[in-house]
């Protein structure tokens, strides 16, 4: 069979996304966010998200038409998010690609959003070898993951215990006064800022917690600190150096998730290491990454981030794997699964 023709759609957070790929080449990545509208609740909204999928899945549809010049009638197959995600969010674009299977008599494929993360890089950076380990971090979650197969074989290595790293940002940038989303903020912020000012605790990295979360992420205490860090300096009538705050906080979540992740590939024995998630944008974390994975002879490999953040293209990527597979297409009763395991 010559690489499926695949579309993928994606709806589990505040991205609408339709993506068509041939095997590994990106034919159309049409997105529409709606995060404009989750801004003033400094936070996504997930009734607001689904509406708003509800709006935008026919016009991001017709927009990856317009880029591609392939319509749905041409795709070799469907792929859509089923899970993990915000339920209602999840079940626009499942109710939206069953929809379009059905009249269009294409077979549908649910996918797991996080092996999709992963499988995109392929998009930029072609196949993967043997075995990789992958970071994923964003505003919903932190994932480790091994990966020996990206259909049948990955391996949750460790995840959040408490926050996601990008919720993180999001909480310490509200303590700092910096908009929402705060990631990008603080990332700016910090630039001005000595990374060592405040000795910020790094969660799960030592004792009794290391023993038993070897490769699992703590981030809420590192956020409590930081909260009693600024409501000492109010009450010590001080203005507090945000910068400073915001570049020791940054340096502390991206320590731990150096550290954790390259010792992870170490053990593993892999030698390729992905990232994704929208926290990859972050300027810490890549150097970290980069100097921390060319000491351990490990390659990093970071997709362009309108691919790292949630988009269509992703899922139509790993849709096309399955494909490739021969594997049997998903009912048309395909649920949403909110905490679908990887
Ligand atoms: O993947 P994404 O766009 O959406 C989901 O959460 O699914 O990630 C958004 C998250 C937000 O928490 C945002 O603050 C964070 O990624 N983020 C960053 C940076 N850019 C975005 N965090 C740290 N540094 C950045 N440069
Ligand atoms: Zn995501």
């Amino acid at each position: 069979m010559s690489e499926p023709l695949v579309m993928g759609i994606e709806s589990s957070c505040d991205e609408t996304g339709v993506g068509i790929v041939r095997g590994a080449e990106l034919l159309a990545h049409a997105l529409s966010s709606s995060m404009e509208q989750h801004v003033r609740f400094g936070g996504v909204v997930p009734e607001v998200a689904s509406r708003a999928h509800l709006e935008a899945m026919v016009p991001t549809l017709e927009q990856a038409y317009a880029e591609s010049g392939i319509r749905v009638q041409d795709v070799d197959a469907i792929a859509v998010t089923s899970g993990p995600g915000l339920t209602g969010a999840l079940l626009v674009g499942v109710a939206a690609a069953k929809a379009l299977a059905l009249a269009h008599d294409k077979p549908l494929y649910g996918v797991n959003h996080l092996a999709a993360h992963v499988a995109v890089d392929q998009l930029e950076h072609g196949r993967f070898g043997e075995r990789v380990a992958a970071l994923l971090v964003s505003g919903g979650h932190t994932e480790l993951l091994l990966v020996d197969d990206i259909v049948t074989g990955i391996t949750m290595l460790g995840q959040t215990i408490d926050d996601a790293a990008g919720e993180a940002f999001d909480k310490v940038a509200r303590l700092l006064d910096l908009p929402y989303p705060g990631g990008p903020h603080i990332d700016r912020v910090a630039r001005d800022g000595d990374p060592t000012a405040i000795a910020f605790p790094r969660g799960l990295t030592t004792g009794r917690d290391m023993d038993k979360h070897r490769y699992d992420f703590s981030f809420s205490g590192l956020k409590s600190a930081v909260s009693r860090h600024v409501q000492h300096e109010h009450r010590m009538g001080r203005p507090v150096n945000t910068a400073d705050v915001a570049a020791s906080f940054q340096d502390a979540v991206c320590d731990v998730l150096t550290k954790k992740t390259i010792a992870a590939c170490l053990e593993h024995d892999v030698d390729t290491l992905i990232i994704g998630g929208g926290v990859a944008a972050n300027a810490r974390l890549r150097h970290f990454a980069q100097e921390r994975a060319a000491k351990a002879g490990i390659k990093v490999r970071i997709p362009r981030l309108g691919l790292c953040t949630d988009n269509g293209a992703m899922v139509a990527a790993l849709g096309a794997e399955v494909v490739r597979r021969g594997i049997a297409p998903s009912s048309l009763d395909l649920p949403a699964d909110s905490s679908m395991p990887v």
